[in-house]
This record gives C-alpha cells, structure tokens and sequence, in this order.
C-alpha cells in the first residue's frame, strides 16, 4: 500500500472546478451558510469559462419582444428534440433570474442607450416560436462575458467565506455504501496529499474538448470530472455529440465569438459567395452551430475552401463600423491580430469548424444531482454527489447547444445546486468519516502512476488519442470512420498500462499531473466515440453520413456509457417529455416543442 502523509478536510459541502458553475455554486452554498470548500486546479480567474466571449442567454426582452417560451423553443429546437423538457423549462424560465442575480453581484454588462443589459443576436435564437426574426437576447459584457462573470463570482465567494484550495487537483471520489462521501486531492505546490471528507460533493470540472487535436478549450479541460465518475463505476450520458464551433482560427484553434456574426459579420467561401444564404435562407450565417459547421465543412470539400490549401473559409468584418469593433468585439479583434496576423478592419479572418463544448456528460437531473440509472430507475439519485456545467448533462442541450445557452447554463444550475443542497444536506449531522480503503485505492493508483515505467510517454500517448478523435469522430461522421475510430481508440485506451513517467517528484511534477489528465480524457474519449458508432441516424452535432436522416421512433433516447479500461458498456434512457408546467397554469404548449424538421 502507498505510504502518503495526508491532511484531512470536513466540510458541508466540496465544489471540484471554479470555472462558472463551480463558483456560481459555491457562492449559492456558501450564502445559505453550508460551509464549503471549493478545491481547484488553477486559479479560480484563470478557469476555462475565462475565455466565453460572446454573452449569456436570457430573454429580458431588452431589446424587442422576447419571453421564456421562445427561448425554450431555440433551446429544445437547437437540441434536435434530445434534450429533457423539464430541465429545458426550467433553465429558461430561470434564465432572466438568474442574470439579473449577477447583475446584482456585478457583473459590469454592457449597457444600452437607457441604460439596461446590452443583448445581441446569437444563432438560433428567433421570436414567434422559430417563424419570426433573430432575436437579441444574448446579454454581454462586449466580447470578454466569461471573464467579467468569473472575476465577480469569486469575488463574491470569497464574501460569502467560501473557503478556496487552489492548484490542488482532485484524484478520484470517495463512494461509501453507495454515497459520494469525498475526494482525495494532490496538492500540486507542496506534494501533500488531502482527503476531503464532505456531505456533498459537486462536480463542475468542465469539458473535455483536449480530447481532440484542435479545441478552442483550455488545455485543462480534461475531463477530470467524467473520469472520476468513471472509475467509480457510473456511466456518462450522451457523450457522442461533440460541438464543432463555426468560427476557431485557423492554425489555432483561438475562438472568434459567435457575437462577431450577431454584430453583423458573415462567412464567404473562396467565390466570395455568402453561402450560408444558400443553405439557411432565413437565418442565414445566424443558423444553429451544428448547421453552420456542417455547411463550411461541406464548401471545402466541394472545393470552395480558402487559402492555399483551400482548407478554411473568411469571416468578414471588415464592413462593421470601427466604433463596433472597439466597443463590442475589442477581444476578438485583438485575438484576430496575434493569432491570425489580421486586422479586422481591413482583412477577413481564416476560420474552421473546431472542437468546442460537450453537450454529453455526468447525467444529472435539473437540481444538479447525479443519476446511476438502473433499467427499472433511469432516474434514480446517487446520493451525495452532483455535477453541473459541462461536466454535467442535466440535459438542456441535447445533441446541439445553442451559442450563449452555456454561460446560462453554469449559473442557473450552479444556483439550482445550491438551493437543493440547502434542502438536503443535513446541517446537523456529522460530515462523514474518511473512508480509510478507498483512500488507498485512491493513492494506489497515484502511486502506481507516479512510479510508471512502461514504454509509452504521456505525450506521445495523448498525441494518438487526439489525432484519432479529431479523424474519427469528426463534424461528418460514416460507419467506416467510426468503426475504424472504435478499434484504434481500444487500441491506445490499453497502452495507458504501459505508461512511461520520468519525474518521481510530487512537487510541480507537470508529467504526473498530465498523465493523471490524460487517464482522465480516455475514458471520455472512449465513451464518446464508441457511443457515436452505435447511434444509427444524424441529430445535432452527429452527422451520420450513411443515415442522414433523424430517427426519433429509435433514436429519441440518452446514451448512457459505462468505462471501464478499454472498454465501453451501452445503455439507453428515456428523454424526459413532461414540462415542469401544465399549459393550464401558464406552461408552454407541447405542440409549439412538437418534434418536426429541423430547418433555419
Ligand atoms: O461564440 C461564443 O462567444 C461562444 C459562446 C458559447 O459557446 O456559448
């Protein structure tokens, strides 16, 4: 058995991440008094919902008419009929809310002339339940959202005496008798090890869009989250669907916001034809991501790509008025000139179809509490243990989010969790005991890891695993692809046993700590694309060129992925079809959110 000297921690209640979800929870925590423990891997600041530009969706109506039902529509519309009704009600009908909560806390918006909310059109979102023009209902902070939620978050977190550990990176939960009871964590500045004994534990440790080559991701976004759930032995939900965003600059992968098209920039192909006309005749380049994605990847390969390889496309901005650039898109046009060597005014910018959010994850209910499915239960709890944000699928997205859907969604289901978890959480009762044989489970696998001397490197390792995602479960995918994607990936999976680590050391060992990362993107790797082979028909993100067409009479149901090694156990759940509201008490009309074709 590993010999580590620990440190223990009890607490009401231990958020893992203090990205957006994790903070807005923590806050929501800590304001009604639980005491909680916030334990993160970098400086809250600096988590990956730092670099969200666009905006939040909530339909304040700032604008022009706009109400919750509309953006419900978007939002089941833009998820092609996957994701669960009342989760989707429940996050727009919050939605107004919870912006006006971050208002309240500070967030510095941008204002419009009377001095509300700024809001700007983003895709997919329209009035008259999709049979009207694009709404403005993106709220934004110019084109730096994320950064301004973050910064105020924590602040207010740490008002609220939310306790911060920060650069330690948690290693695997703690589950006694069928409980979350904890998370065992490496201190990364000092090698000690800390086992967080807690009531409750919350999962917001993000994406894992590092499972690909080209991501507009952080590099942490590793998945942590899913691949503890994983090696705990509960399934991931819906992981095949994998969000390509229309506009990551070429070469880099930098994001360009969305926003840059609702401010009124567009696509051109190597004719200089804006083809997006052609395939979206109403909402043209304002199309849903999953669309726009698939109509760009389509140009290239019909030749229309630009570039000496003709392997991108231009968006233009170059007609947008410089007080618009400076006043609402200053990121972007800085992003545009370091990672692209363009300035906005006068030149287009190359983009691509890149790697951007997870629409699958932990599955969760709309409160946040994670669910160990059984055949008899598929909606049962597991006590003691929720995930929200990306990590989690509670599912408002389904097989497509919409722009702006995933800033709402940190906070209105970071808040969610906290307010269930001020019902549930008993204050009066002892924090539970550490669980002494799961802790050495826990530090067996960190030692076995850190002592790993096989003949395979990390990097060479996470470099296959990449490059086979980004080839095999791409924006089109084929039963050829994905077969001879599933193969490899089984492949690669098993060589995790025959790891090589060089540095022993447990202070700042980047090598242990990525190798800790790349165990935690395989399985997430794994579920996602043996979960897309198995899911015969196209919806959203999954674009099934040999059954191009939806199936809802097969296919309107979750996947749910057990990991286990390299291999990979299915399951199926049902969509959740009941609102949270009947019609009769101001509920929205199921026959307006009536599965139909999905046309913009
Ligand atoms: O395009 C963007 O600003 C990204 C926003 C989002 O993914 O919600």
């Amino acid at each position: 058995m590993a010999a580590y000297e620990t440190q223990t921690h009890d607490y009401d209640v231990v958020v893992v991440g203090a990205g957006g979800a994790g903070l807005r929870a923590t806050l929501g925590m800590a304001e009604q008094g639980l005491r909680t423990a916030c334990v993160t891997k970098v400086f809250p600041t600096r988590s990956h919902t730092v670099a969200a530009q666009g905006g939040i969706a909530a339909s304040l109506a700032n604008m022009g008419p706009d109400n919750w039902q509309w953006h419900m529509y978007d939002t089941v519309k833009g998820s092609d009929w996957l994701g669960d009704t009342d989760a989707m009600e429940y996050l727009a009908r919050e939605a107004p809310k919870a912006v006006y909560e971050l208002e309240h806390y500070g967030v510095p918006f941008s204002r419009t002339e009377d001095g509300k909310i700024y809001q700007r059109p983003f895709g997919g979102h329209t009035t008259e339940f999709g049979e009207g023009p694009p709404v403005q209902r993106t709220c934004a902070a110019a084109d730096r959202t994320g950064h301004a939620i973050l910064h105020t978050l924590y602040g207010q977190s740490l008002k609220n005496n939310a306790e911060f550990f920060i650069e330690y990176f948690a290693l695997d939960l703690m589950i006694t008798d069928g409980r979350c009871t904890g998370v065992v964590c490496w201190k990364l500045d000092d090698g000690t090890i800390h086992v967080f004994n807690a009531k409750m534990v919350v999962l917001a440790t993000g994406g894992y869009g590092r499972a690909y080559f080209s991501a507009t991701s952080a590099h942490t976004c590793t998945g942590d989250g899913g691949g503890m759930v994983a090696r705990a032995g509960l399934p991931l939900q819906d992981m095949e669907f994998v969000q390509f965003h229309p506009t990551g600059i070429y070469g880099s992968g930098c994001l360009i916001t969305e926003g840059a098209r609702g401010e009124g920039g567009y696509l051109t192909n190597s004719e200089g034809e804006r083809f997006m006309e052609r395939y979206a005749p109403t909402y043209k380049d304002l199309a849903s991501r999953d669309v726009v994605s698939r109509c760009m990847t389509l140009e290239i390969r019909e030749g229309r790509g630009v570039g000496e390889h003709k392997d991108h496309i231009f968006l233009n901005l170059m007609h947008l008025p410089p007080e618009t650039l400076a006043e609402r898109l200053p990121g972007i046009s800085e992003s545009a000139r370091i990672f692209a060597g363009v300035d906005v005014t006068r030149a287009p910018i190359p983009v691509i179809p890149t790697v951007h959010y997870n629409m699958g994850g932990i599955p969760t209910n709309y409160w946040g509490e994670v669910l160990a499915p059984t055949e008899d239960d598929p909606d049962r709890v597991f006590p003691g243990l929720m995930a929200v944000g990306e990590a989690g699928c509670a599912s408002v997205h389904g097989a497509n989010r919409l722009g702006s859907n995933s800033l709402i969604d940190l906070v209105v289901f970071g808040r969610a969790a906290a307010i269930r978890a001020g019902q549930v959480v008993d204050r009066a009762g002892a924090v539970p005991a550490t669980n002494k044989a799961e802790l050495d489970r826990a530090l067996d696998r960190f030692d076995g890891l850190r002592h790993a001397n096989g003949t395979v490197r990390t990097a060479e390792l996470r470099d296959q695993m990449q490059r086979t995602m980004q080839a095999d479960a791409a924006v089109f995918r084929t039963d050829k692809t994905l077969a001879e994607g599933c193969r490899k990936m089984e492949a690669i999976a098993a060589k995790l046993d025959d790891l090589k680590v060089t540095d022993r050391g447990l202070i700042w060992n980047t090598d242990l700590m990525e190798t800790l990362e790349l165990t935690n993107l395989m399985p997430n790797a794994l579920a996602t694309i043996v979960a897309a082979e198995a899911r015969k028909e196209s919806r959203g993100a999954h674009a099934h060129e040999d059954y191009p067409e939806r199936d809802d009479a097969n296919w309107r149901k979750h996947s749910l992925a057990w990991v286990e090694g390299n291999k990979v156990k299915l399951a199926y759940r049902p969509v959740h079809l009941e609102p949270l509201t009947r019609v009769e008490e101001g509920g929205i009309d199921l026959q307006k959110i009536a599965p139909k074709k999905r046309v913009y």
